[in-house]
């Protein structure tokens, strides 16, 4: 970024700023010279006016200078839009990278409150791991609270926090532990057999899918089995509602009426209607919950079927309070949701750089081959294929399928590489900056998996490569999605060819409008069944 751009970015954050607050104080003068002689004919609206302009520049000044004490450095904030405009809502990472090289790597933005940013490895190690229990809240904002309904420990796991959150994270620890290993692969490896009997029947028809459904399909029975025991057809009603359901949630969660109704919480007062994707997003959430419900109520009736809704129901027996229903509900919408949406996008990624990179696509084919030859593919054996892991590694990179990661708050003042932090502030680990930090991943826009080769071949461990976050709120289901990842991956690839016909067009790479995950815009492909190993 070279100090040009960067006058060019602080010179249109200030005219913003200048602008928008004059804008405010024009609405201000035609609604008082409107009002004001039709209720006190006697008074000059400028009277009223003058008052209120000295008022609004006190507040801004003196809401300026509590911000530049309070939290670090940022740009000024608009006038009833804060910061927000400015943002790239796809690829929030560019205005993070932009910003930082103005402020440093810790600065705020003026989102729906004051969001302290964190923008490289060592402030969010600081913050995450050196600050762990003052960083390890979540935001109690309008659109999270309508869920859970506790503004002070949040619920669930994800949006839980203090002690009900460290409970409800060690008793889904304690009970991963024993899917861990040899149950965990089985798992995963009889439903990615389910879908390549899918994708035997679209090589056979030789058509131009989307994989979108298929693998969304896969994905999401290996949790349900776990959090809920159950399994579904891809086809299946009740299943595609649920599908269209979290999309929905993941999608208007980003939107900016929902982003409106968290700065101006009384805006959900509003009648039914006017705020569109605010009432879908309410009701596609309420919809998902009663699922669980629904679910967990056939639990209660039928009980001990070894999956973690019936641990939680036993454990109900002596810890009522803590592990209340809304509390299991919660927090097996929280494993179902936080498993799909980031495991099925960083997968159809994956999918569309093999498809503009056909020859990355058979070095992998090639190296699966001489490690499993037509075996199952085996986690135990993932060392001796470093390349196919510095390309999973490349794709989850550039994917960065939680670009606004998830937002934390802190619990206690704390200090985070020099700047003090008040508690109750929202804080983003911006890992998407990481993984597109040119200072840490040259060229950082290019798909190279060869990055993460050292000069022997062998797979380089990254420090900061950090997709799944870090310290005590790292992701729960970072051993799952790995799993998951590497055998679905090599077992399609062992067995499929993903190619496109010379008039087909190319996956564009771009992402989908908004959204809390970052997938990519809808694409399809064709595909060749090698018949390298029976798959029925
Ligand atoms: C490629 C796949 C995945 C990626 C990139 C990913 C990434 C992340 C990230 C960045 C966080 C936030 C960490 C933080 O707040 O600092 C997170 C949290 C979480 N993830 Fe994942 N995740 C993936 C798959 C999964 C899967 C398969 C599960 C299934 C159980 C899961 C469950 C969760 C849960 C429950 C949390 C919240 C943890 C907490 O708040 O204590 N994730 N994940």
């Amino acid at each position: 970024m070279n100090k040009n751009q960067n006058f060019w970015i602080q010179f249109r954050d200030w005219t913003a700023f200048g602008i928008s607050h004059h804008v405010v104080m024009l609405i201000y003068a035609l609604f008082l010279r409107n009002c004001v002689p039709y209720f006190i004919p006697e008074l000059k609206w400028e009277y009223f006016f003058i008052r209120i302009f000295i008022l609004h520049f006190v507040y801004v000044i003196f809401i300026h200078v509590t911000r530049m004490t309070t939290y670090p450095p940022g740009p000024p904030p608009m006038a009833i839009f804060g910061n927000s405009p400015f943002v790239n809502i796809l690829k929030p990472e560019k205005t993070f990278l932009q910003y930082r090289a103005i402020y440093g790597p810790i600065f705020t933005l003026h989102l729906s409150q004051p969001t302290v940013i964190l923008a490289d490895y060592k402030s969010i190690h600081t913050a995450l791991v050196g600050n762990g229990p003052q960083t390890s809240g979540r935001s109690s904002n309008e659109s999270f609270v309508l869920f859970t309904g506790d503004r002070e420990n949040g619920d669930g796991v994800i949006l839980a926090m203090r002690q009900k959150w460290k409970d409800m994270r060690h008793e889904i620890s304690r009970f991963m532990n024993k899917w861990y290993g040899a149950p965990m692969d089985e798992l995963v490896l009889t439903h990615t057999n389910a879908l390549e009997n899918e994708l035997v029947k679209v090589a056979k028809t030789q058509s131009f899918v989307d994989l979108r459904d298929p693998l969304a399909g896969a994905i999401a029975n290996v949790i349900q089995q776990i959090t809920i025991g159950r399994n579904y057809l891809y086809q299946d009603q009740e299943f595609q509602t649920q599908l269209r359901d979290i999309n929905a949630v993941v999608k208007e969660i980003m939107t900016a009426e929902v982003f409106f109704v968290n700065c101006y919480p009384w805006l959900r007062f509003l009648p039914e209607g006017i705020l569109r994707k605010w009432t879908n997003y309410k009701k596609s959430g309420f919809r998902l919950q009663q699922w669980f419900r629904t679910i967990l109520e056939e639990h209660h009736i039928n009980r001990h079927q070894g999956d973690f809704m019936s641990h939680m129901i036993d454990l109900q027996e002596s810890k009522q309070e803590q592990f209340n229903d809304l509390s299991i509900i919660l927090t097996c919408g929280d494993m179902w949701t936080g498993g799909m949406e980031t495991t099925v996008t960083t997968l159809r990624w994956g999918l569309a750089y093999m498809l503009h990179n056909p020859d990355i696509q058979t070095k992998c084919r090639k190296e699966i081959e001489e490690v499993f030859g037509n075996g199952l593919p085996d986690m135990s054996k993932m060392n001796q294929t470093p390349f196919v892991r510095a390309t999973l590694s490349e794709i989850q990179r550039l994917a960065n399928v939680l670009p606004w990661a998830i937002p934390h708050k802190t619990l206690e003042e704390c200090n985070i590489g020099g700047n003090h932090i008040p508690a109750n502030t929202e804080i983003i680990p911006a890992l998407g900056a990481i993984l597109n930090d040119p200072d840490v991943f040259a060229s950082p826009d290019k798909f190279n998996p060869e990055r993460f080769l050292d000069e022997e071949g062998k797979y380089r461990v990254m420090e900061e490569f950090r997709p799944f976050g870090m310290g005590p709120r790292v992701c729960l289901g970072e051993r799952i999605a790995r799993t998951e990842l590497y055998l679905i991956f090599c077992s399609l690839v062992q067995n499929f060819r993903f190619y496109l016909n010379i008039d087909d067009p190319l996956p564009t790479l771009e992402r989908c409008i908004g959204g809390i995950t970052a997938p990519p815009k809808p694409y399809a492909t064709r595909v060749e069944y090698l018949g390298n190993r029976s798959v029925y």
